[in-house]
């Protein structure tokens, strides 16, 4: 079987998606900056090879990924260190995953590395972590619901899921991010095109009925930049796509301080993994006021996050994906891959109400 690389494997979710590869037996590339740290993490293991590359020396990164038929990046954050490991593995024929979820990131990547990905032959997938796949995914299915192609008034991909278990590489990206964009760097989908601030009318939810403690009623939400604002609209006709989180959880990554992000642990340990429930749901409305909702949960939301970026690689290199830049959407059916999830716990649903 050919190794697939991860960049970042030393990280914390670098080291869950070396789990979930050796727990499929597929031979892998630990790559990164540190070779002791990668060693810790990989070393040793069969199937394991250790390649040490710093983000900014090209030429180590196309050796560390040379033969390797697909490169899972996880690197923090995506805005500083994503785009020479992507431009790497285009440049050595790797098709490309990664876990990122930081919008302006995401939308270089659609603007500048389709041609060459197509020219290569390589399929790049980024944003396939617990949020940007299974929203992606989820507000696909929902907006099918009411037809294929429908025209929709609003779609909205929420982040329903609770408060905690943050990982310190998440929250120091999520502090950079907004150092570098000055507040606002995120973007909304309006008549036709991507428009700057992270804006949406939206204001409460229906509550899924999905999660741990199910929940009826209205949930109170706040505009958020999720990835799926740059994703979905490929895939989804809708005069406006709008991005929300929990409004309870939504201020609690605009409070990140330098102080706070170094105190956190690198992160959640097994136990609060395994009760920490997330929960990504989305809502169409059709230009007919028709409207339809999806919801998509599990439990461990990084180990997870391990296992939907495998699994959307090695449906890269086995897989009949069409070489560019694709949304989860475009890339793999979208019931088929949630499907896929659902031994690891993972639940999904779409319901049109009467
Ligand atoms: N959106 C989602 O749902 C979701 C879910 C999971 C993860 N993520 C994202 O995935 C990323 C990883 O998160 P994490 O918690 O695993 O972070 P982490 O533990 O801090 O790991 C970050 C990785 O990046 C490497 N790195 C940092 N600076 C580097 C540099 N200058 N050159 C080369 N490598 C460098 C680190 O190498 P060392 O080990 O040598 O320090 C480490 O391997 C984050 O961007 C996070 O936001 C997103």
């Amino acid at each position: 079987m050919d190794k697939i690389a991860v960049y970042g494997a030393s990280g914390f979710t670098g080291r869950l998606v070396v789990a979930e590869l050796l727990r499929r037996g597929v031979p892998l590339v630990a790559a990164g900056r540190d070779g002791e740290r990668l060693r810790q993490a990989a070393g040793g293991r069969p199937g394991a090879e250790v390649r040490v590359a710093g983000a900014g020396d090209p030429a180590a990164l196309a050796a560390a990924f040379d033969g390797c038929a697909a490169v899972i990046n996880c690197v923090a954050p995506f805005e500083e260190f994503g785009e020479p490991v992507l431009r790497a593995a285009v440049s050595v024929g790797c098709h490309y995953v990664d876990t990122t979820g930081e919008q302006t990131y995401l939308k270089r990547v659609f603007d500048t590395f389709g041609e060459p990905a197509r020219r290569r032959g390589v399929t790049v997938v980024p944003a396939l972590a617990d949020d940007g796949g299974p929203g992606d995914l989820i507000a696909h299915l929902t907006a099918e619901a009411l037809g294929p192609g429908a025209d929709l008034a609003v779609l909205t991909v929420a982040d329903l899921r609770r408060p905690g278990g943050v990982s310190r590489g998440t929250a120091r990206t999520a502090l950079a991010n907004r150092r570098l964009w000055g507040g606002d760097g995120g973007l909304h989908w309006a008549d036709g095109a991507w428009r700057a601030g992270t804006v949406a009318r939206t204001e409460t939810v229906p509550a899924p009925g999905a999660g741990a403690e199910p929940e009826a009623g209205e949930l109170k939400v706040t505009a958020f930049a999720l990835p799926g604002i740059v994703t979905v609209p490929r895939h989804v006709r809708a005069r406006r796509v709008e991005a929300v989180m929990r409004a309870e959880v939504a201020p609690l990554f605009g409070a990140l301080t330098e102080e706070v992000v170094a105190a956190l642990p690198e992160g959640p340990d097994a136990g609060t993994r395994a009760a920490a429930r997330w929960l990504m749901a989305a809502y169409a409305t059709a230009a007919d006021g028709r409207r339809a909702q999806g919801s998509v949960t599990g439990t461990d939301g990084y180990g997870l996050t391990a296992v939907i970026a495998v699994e959307g690689a090695l449906r890269l290199v086995t897989g009949e994906v069409p070489p560019g830049v694709l949304a989860p959407a475009q890339a793999f059916d979208p019931a088929d891959f949630l499907t896929a999830l659902e031994p690891h716990g993972v639940r999904w649903s779409v319901l049109t109400p009467a």
